[in-house]
C-alpha cells in the first residue's frame, strides 16, 4: 500500500536535476547590502540560521522580516503572515509599530498578521512548532521565526552527558520545521547565539549546537563572490547562513 501510494503521488521516478522545481521566492530584509549578501533576500523553502553573539541585533532582524514579508510582492514580500516563537520574551509590539511605519504599512494590521507564541519549554517549544503548521494551513502563514532556537535547550540539557539527547532533541525540531518548509513552501529564521570556544590561542565563536546541524549548512563566508563582505559581517557581529534541508 505504501509503495502504491509512492507511485500515485509520483514520488517513484527519478527526474533530470534540470527539471527539480525549486520554487524558491525571495523575502528583502529592508537592506540592499543583506538582501545582496543573502543571494536576493530571505528565501523560502530553506532554514536560515542568524547567529552572534547577544545585543548583535538578531531579534531586531527576525522583528524587521516579520514585518516585510506582509509587504505586497511588487515590494519585496509575500503578503502572508508570520508565526513568532519567542523562547527569551524579546518580543515587542512597539518595535514592531516602529518597523511597520518605516515600510508604510499600518501597524495594526501588521500586528493582527503576526500570531506569536511565549514559550517556556523545550518541550513547549516542540508543541508550538507542529502547532504552526495549522496556521500555514488556515492562515496563509509563510514565515515561521523560532528567537531563539536552543535558549531553553541549553538551560535544560546541562553538561556533556546531556550532550546526546540534547541533539536529538534538537534534530528532531529541525526535521519537523523541514517539512514543513518543504509542504507549505515556508521561509523558516533560526536564531542562535554563540559561545566561545576555549581552546587556548585557538578560542572562537560558534552557534550553540551548531555541530549537527553543520551537515546541512552551507557558509556564506566561504562562497568565493561574497569574500569581500566577510569583513563587515564580521565588524558587525553577525553571521548568516542559508541551508537548506538535505
Ligand atoms: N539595525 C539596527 N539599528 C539600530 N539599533 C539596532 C539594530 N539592530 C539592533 N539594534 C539595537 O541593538 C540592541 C540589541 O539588539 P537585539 O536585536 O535585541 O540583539 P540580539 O537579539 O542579537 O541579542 C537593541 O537595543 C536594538 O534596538
Ligand atoms: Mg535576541
Amino acid at each position: 500500500m505504501i509503495w502504491n501510494a509512492r507511485n500515485a503521488l509520483g514520488m517513484t521516478e527519478f527526474i533530470p536535476a534540470g527539471d527539480i522545481d525549486e520554487n524558491t521566492e525571495y523575502i528583502t530584509t529592508g537592506s540592499s547590502e543583506l538582501n545582496r549578501i543573502l543571494g536576493g533576500g530571505f528565501q523560502t523553502g530553506k532554514l536560515t540560521e542568524v547567529y552572534g553573539p547577544f545585543k548583535s541585533g538578531k531579534t531586531n532582524l527576525a522583528h524587521t522580516i516579520a514585518v516585510t514579508i506582509q509587504l505586497p510582492k511588487s515590494k519585496g514580500g509575500l503578503g502572508s503572515a508570520v508565526a513568532y516563537i519567542d523562547t527569551e520574551n524579546t518580543f515587542s509590539k512597539e518595535k514592531i509599530k516602529h518597523i511597520a511605519k518605516r515600510f508604510g504599512l499600518v501597524p495594526k494590521k501588521v500586528l493582527s498578521q503576526i500570531y506569536h507564541a511565549r514559550i517556556y519549554s523545550s518541550d513547549h517549544q516542540s508543541q508550538m512548532i507542529q502547532k504552526a503548521e495549522t496556521l500555514c494551513k488556515t492562515r496563509n502563514m509563510r514565515l515561521i521565526v523560532v528567537d531563539s532556537l536552543m535558549a531553553l535547550l541549553r538551560a535544560e540539557y546541562v553538561g556533556i552527558g546531556m550532550l546526546a539527547r540534547r541533539q536529538s532533541f534538537l534534530n528532531n525540531m529541525i526535521h519537523a520545521l523541514s517539512r514543513i518548509l518543504e509542504t507549505y513552501n515556508c521561509a523558516i529564521l533560526l536564531t542562535n547565539q554563540v559561545s566561545t570556544k576555549m581552546m587556548g590561542m585557538f578560542s572562537g565563536n560558534d552557534a550553540i549546537g551548531g555541530n549537527s546541524d553543520k551537515i546541512f549548512h552551507q557558509s556564506l563566508l566561504n562562497r568565493s563572490p561574497w569574500l569581500p563582505f566577510q569583513s563587515y559581517v564580521q565588524d558587525k557581529g553577525v553571521l548568516f547562513e542559508q541551508f537548506a534541508e538535505a
